[in-house]
């Protein structure tokens, strides 16, 4: 059997021995939760579990079990070692459990908004997001129940009550539940009155079955469940399942009984399960609705609509300029994060890849400020570019996903992206995470700059609250883009057009198709197609471009007309009005739904990630591990 110190190893294996202790927040963004229907004393099983899943990080825990007929928990703020404290003073009887590590997106980390969540005979956990939990809030509170936390949570405990009371039996009154819910959600829940159910539920965030003998099993991730089986089965977005001792039967949303691949999982060690996916990248391609959500959470206060106040080493009212540096994909979020500073904060940004940006001897202020970009926090150019501007007495910001990584440590402030621990060579969520930073960064400091009023401030974060949900729908275009993907695989060069932000999003499609697929593409700003670019395009160069219908979107379609004109193959990923407005033939449209400007690189990555991924996998490269590629250059 596992046990901590060797997920620890593993952890630090692959983060190097700048791992995040469980009380840090770098590359850990996930709440876990598990549920086991056991025939022994349970709550030993479930410490063991999340032990197993902190490395998700989290700040506060808990477990319930049904004792003597009732439901009982305990919880605690901090680390494990505070619930295991809770537990000797006060143990917990029953064989039938279910326990939370909370990372808190709505609510402080206290014991009182720590899981599990009570009702009436009901008890939950959950990771994730309710998007619509105000308005359930609001009703729940009209029917006459009482809340006693701020979470989320809270209203899905107080719907299955309401079910209960209104008749349904648990499983029913579960299901009707569900089917109020909108956003993303695992969940374990569990009834007074039935020690042999436990009725779980996904739509986003994984959750896996484990099968035991004579007891089953509910975690976030196989890792959890490895000390007691390696034989899993996942669910799928929209499945729910009702675990008994020696049965699980899962369904769809509307009821209908469902048949799950039941596998054995490899995952005994650290390295995180790819869940049912094929490739590390796919899963965190997968992953973004969730730690998009978890990111803008640490930013942007959803509920009252503000940009959070940060703790900065200056004041964005009073710096001249902002300089940015990063290396690849972190760049072009850095690039796209150019526009929105200058943009929504009036705030004049220098930005340069690493390499260039300490030769180039950019004249510095001490009363200016610097953002370093980089998933690992180790990359030796970033890092680098860092010194320089530390050396030259300026406020360093690094926007990491380690958060005990180099840059971390010698960075003035931390502004971490919570995309947990990325796998994949090609960044796929840690770069949504970056972009999902900057742009609540960027209304942070119109905010500061008194450039946006409150009425524009909660409406960019009204319209940034959106960005997973609508993730989550374009995810759901996959099938159309594995299709479009597979006719790209059969060319040798692909050219990527864009405007606006949507000009390194070209520049990052490109970078995604070529470093895991291996066939050569650029990408441009549309509006240079002309000086010189488009003496490439006949019927053998597709030309991918990235136009949301917006204030300039007349001008891309002209772009398009030249290519056309060429002979060139257009795919076209745009929105229902830029398709229904284009006057051009294209090969293939990818329409998306119409989303807020300040969301649309972020919503608009996406496409362009899973073409470049299904294209590799067409191509049969190492997706994760692509040629010549490293995690993480730390050489320069
Ligand atoms: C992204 O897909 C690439 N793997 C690469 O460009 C990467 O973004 C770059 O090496 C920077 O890495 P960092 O974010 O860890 O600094």
């Amino acid at each position: 059997m596992n046990d901590q110190p060797a997920i620890k190893e593993g952890y630090l294996a692959f983060y190097g021995d700048k791992a995040g202790n469980s009380g840090g927040q770098g590359g850990k963004t996930m709440c876990g939760i598990v549920g086991i229907v056991g025939h022994s004393r349970v709550t030993p099983l479930i410490l063991t579990t999340l032990k197993r899943l902190e490395y998700r990080g989290y700040d506060s825990a808990g477990v319930a079990t049904i004792e003597h007929g009732e439901l009982a928990r305990r919880r605690a703020e901090g680390k494990l070692i505070n619930l295991e404290r809770r537990l000797k003073e006060e143990p917990l009887d029953g064989t039938i459990g279910i326990g939370h590590t909370r990372w808190a997106t709505h609510g402080v980390p206290n014991e009182t908004n720590a899981h599990p969540h009570f009702s009436d005979g009901v008890a939950i956990v959950h990771n994730g997001i309710i998007e619509n939990f105000a308005e359930l809030r609001d009703e729940l509170v009209r029917d006459g129940y009482a809340f006693s936390s701020q979470t989320d949570t809270e209203v899905v405990a107080h719907l299955v009550a309401r079910e209960l009371a209104r008749g349904l039996k648990p499983v029913e009154a579960a299901h009707q539940a569900l089917k109020r819910l909108e956003g993303a959600f695992a969940l374990a829940i569990m009834f007074k009155g039935d020690e042999d159910l436990i009725v779980g539920a996904r739509n986003g965030p994984p959750l896996a079955v484990g099968h035991g003998d004579g007891e089953m099993f509910l975690g976030s991730d196989a890792i959890a469940l490895a000390p007691f089986t390696n034989s899993i089965t996942y669910l799928e977005d929209g499945d729910w399942a009702v675990v008994r001792r020696d049965s699980v039967a899962i369904f769809d949303i509307d009821g209908n009984k469902v048949e799950r691949k039941r596998q054995q999982s490899l995952s005994t060690s650290f390295m995180v399960d790819k869940g049912n996916r094929r490739h590390f990248m796919e899963k965190e391609i997968h992953e973004q609705p969730e730690v998009i959500s978890h990111t803008l959470a640490h930013y942007v206060d959803f509920v009252s609509g503000v940009s959070k106040p940060l703790d900065l080493p200056f004041d964005f009212a009073r710096i001249g300029r902002l300089a940015i540096s990063a290396c690849g994909t972190a760049y072009l979020a850095g690039l796209i994060g150019k526009y929105w500073f200058e943009r929504y904060a009036r705030l004049p940004v220098d930005i340069d890849v690493a390499s260039e940006f300490r030769y180039r001897e950019m004249p510095l202020s001490a009363n200016d400020a610097a953002f370093f970009i980089s998933q690992s926090g180790e990359t030796a150019d970033t890092l680098a570019s860092l010194r320089y501007c530390r050396k030259a007495g300026m406020k360093i910001g690094a926007v990491v996903n380690v958060r005990e990584s180099t840059m971390a440590r010698e960075s003035d402030v931390v502004l971490p992206t919570l995309a947990g621990p990325e796998i994949g060579v090609a960044s796929t969520k840690a770069f949504t995470c970056q972009l999902s930073v900057l742009a609540s960064l960027a209304v942070r400091a119109g905010v500061a700059r008194g450039v946006i009023s409150r009425e524009q401030e909660k409406t960019l974060v009204r319209a940034l609250s959106e960005a997973p949900r609508y993730a989550n729908q374009v995810l759901k275009l996959e099938e159309q883009i594995e299709r479009i993907a597979r006719e790209l695989s059969r060319y040798k060069d692909v050219l990527y057009l864009g405007r606006d932000t949507n000009f390194p999003l070209a520049m990052e499609g490109a970078l995604k198709l070529k470093e895991i697929s291996y066939i050569h593409a650029e990408g441009y700003a549309a509006g240079e197609l002309k000086h010189g670019p488009i003496a490439l395009i006949d019927e053998n160069m597709p030309v991918i471009v990235i136009a949301p219908h917006d204030r300039i979107f007349e001008k891309t379609v002209s772009n398009m007309q030249e290519v056309a004109a060429r002979g060139g193959k257009i795919i076209l990923i745009t929105d229902a009005k830029g398709a229904a407005q284009v006057s051009v033939k294209t090969m293939e449209t990818i329409i998306l739904p119409d989303v807020p400007e300040i969301i649309s690189p972020i919503i608009y990555a996406l496409p362009i990630q899973m073409l470049a991924y299904f294209a590799a996998v067409f191509m049969g490269t190492d997706v994760d591990q692509p040629r010549n590629l490293a995690k993480s250059v730390t050489v320069e």
